[in-house]
């Protein structure tokens, strides 16, 4: 342990993603040991004293502060990880980034292209280290749709098919902004479910099925006011509360995507499926461990969906923790990324999904935004 390098965090923000990132750097050490880097919890910022203290206290970081800006400007600190509502992603990264420090960031990148260019710049520029937390690419399962998809067994690819539903906006009497309720305000989020969720869809379908061409979306906003918590008013709401869109892959297959707040029973139903000319898969995150897959080759007796258990130890970072049959879960997508990011410290390499490929997520999401406003398709002008 003594021997290592060490990669002092500061992490901002100590909500949702704040638990999950600190869980990640506390385990990562048990469970890769072989990594030449460990992540040390030196500082947690956010501004209410007391309560960034009880993180602290809980978590075992070392420090804590209330101003981001003095996290940054502290030599003992290697990467600021930010775990901010959406509009405070940019200022954030392009300060720490401007002060030698390595970035990890929430996603959406930013709230827009514009805003997350000066981001890429500022990283590229710095020449540090970057990396967006789309962990959903690290769900063992489907690391191995990737692998599969990237060996050929599927085929030629004829549909992408994604949803991510949630229901828990259908209370009108729901509030916008404020604390914990900042995804229904623009302002803080920057739209609805398409920079929330779908972002998610579109990072994993990229990754997996190449660039996204062209889009044609529909959105819609049920509830049309919500009282904001900061400024005590009814006021409109300017998210995008469901948003479904098909779209154009560039290697020519068709795309399907469809995200809400408002179906009713789902609470984090992220599925997706790709159909191939030979073989197909699907996974549904309600069923993380799970990845299914149907090959036209079988012999037809026995020919059908196989629901595979990605448990095993040749499956992908499955070596790294139980035994086979024994299931991991959502926290360990993060455990992962982690990994991935310190092994990119030794080799050089870069941790993907990097802000520059981020970005083009970004453009995916904007040109969604644009063709449902404009009701027309746009380019989304992605270069993957
Ligand atoms: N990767 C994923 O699956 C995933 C899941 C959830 C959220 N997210 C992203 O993570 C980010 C945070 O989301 P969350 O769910 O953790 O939100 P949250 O509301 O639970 O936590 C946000 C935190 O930011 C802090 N904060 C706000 N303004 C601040 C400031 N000026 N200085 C310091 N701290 C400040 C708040 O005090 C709070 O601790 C968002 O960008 C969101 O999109 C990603």
């Amino acid at each position: 342990m003594e021997d290592k390098k060490t990669l002092r965090i500061g992490l901002i923000g100590y909500g949702f993603m704040g638990r999950t990132h600190s869980n990640a750097y506390k385990r990562l050490g048990d469970f890769f040991p072989e990594l030449a880097y460990r992540p040390v919890l030196k500082a947690v910022c956010a501004r209410n004293e007391e309560r960034v203290k009880a993180f602290a206290d809980q978590w075992g970081y070392e420090s804590i502060e209330t101003d981001w800006k003095t996290l940054i400007a502290r030599d003992d600190i290697d990467a600021i990880d930010i775990c901010t509502p959406n509009n405070m992603h940019a200022e954030i990264a392009i300060a720490a980034a401007e002060a030698g420090k390595m970035v990890l960031c929430e996603k959406p990148l930013a709230r827009t292209v514009a805003e997350a260019q000066p981001m890429v710049d500022a990283v590229e520029k710095a020449g540090v280290k970057n990396t967006v937390w789309y962990n959903y690419r690290r769900v063992p399962a489907v690391t191995l749709a990737k692998q599969l998809v990237d060996s050929g067994k599927l085929g030629k690819i004829f549909h992408y098919r994604a949803n991510f539903l949630q229901d828990w906006t259908i209370n009108p009497e729901l509030p916008q902004g404020g604390e914990a309720l900042w995804r229904l305000d623009n302002d803080a989020a920057g739209s609805g479910v398409t920079g929330d969720l779908l972002a998610h869809c579109i990072d994993t379908a990229m990754w997996l099925n190449g660039g996204i061409k062209d889009v044609s979306a529909v959105t819609e906003t049920f509830v049309k006011e919500r009282l904001h918590q900061s400024t005590g008013e009814v006021q409109k709401v300017g998210i995008d509360d469901a948003c479904i869109f098909h779209c154009h892959f560039d290697n020519g297959s068709l795309g399907l995507f469809e995200s809400t707040r408002y179906a009713r029973g789902h609470k984090a139903l992220y599925t997706f499926e790709i159909n191939g000319e030979h073989a197909s898969i699907r996974w549904d995150l309600h069923d993380l461990t799970r990845l299914e897959y149907f090959d036209h080759r079988d012999d037809s007796v026995v020919r059908g969906w196989r629901s595979i258990h990605v448990t095993d130890g040749d499956q992908p970072y499955m070596d790294k923790w139980w035994v086979p049959g024994l299931s991991i879960g959502y926290e360990h997508t993060f455990v992962h990324q982690v990994a991935d990011f310190l092994k990119s410290l030794e080799t050089g390499e870069s941790c993907s999904p990097t802000f520059k490929e981020a970005q083009e997520t970004q453009k995916v999401c904007e040109a969604v935004l644009k063709s449902a406003e404009s009701r027309s398709w746009k380019e989304t002008g992605v270069d993957w």
